[in-house]
């Protein structure tokens, strides 16, 4: 993991979010997923007049891995215009917790060229994660 290129993980993320649709928010977020494969994703946020059909940086930025087959991943890079860090809100610490392993680094930077690094772990203790769904006793439900 020491082999990371923050570097060109906070270039992807800041060129993501200067395409952010956030006409209602005003708040463009820009996202680099960093795949196992060593390739590079990236994703902004898209927002829509009816607010909940927004989606987050983060989660475009995994589906767009994912559906170039990508499964594994080892960082994940936030970018927002603001002096205060941005960390990735719930929702997506969750999607995230599907694909990353616990001690992944999520990092938020910003244009005053700071960074922020957690552990996955640390954004979101005691994940419900997919091993919970394999590990079950699965029983019916009333059908
Ligand atoms: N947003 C993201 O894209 N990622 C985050 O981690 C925080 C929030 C977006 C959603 C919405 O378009 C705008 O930022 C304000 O919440």
């Amino acid at each position: 993991m020491s082999n990371i290129n923050w570097a060109a993980l906070q270039l992807a993320a800041k060129h993501a979010s200067e395409q952010a649709y956030a006409p209602y928010s005003k708040f463009p977020v820009g996202v680099a997923v960093l795949a196992q494969s060593g390739k590079i994703y990236t994703g902004c946020n898209v927002e829509n007049a009816s607010y909940g059909g927004t989606v987050c940086a983060e989660r475009n930025a995994i589906g767009a891995a994912i559906v170039a087959g990508e499964r594994k991943f080892d960082a994940l890079m936030v970018y927002t215009p603001q002096a205060q860090l941005t960390p990735p809100c719930g929702i997506c610490r969750q999607v995230i917790a599907e694909f990353f392993m616990p001690d992944a680094p999520v990092a938020s930077c910003n244009h005053l060229q700071q960074q922020q690094t957690w552990s996955l772990v640390e954004l979101l203790p005691a994940a419900f994660t997919p091993t919970y769904l394999a590990n079950s006793i699965k029983v019916d439900g009333n059908t």
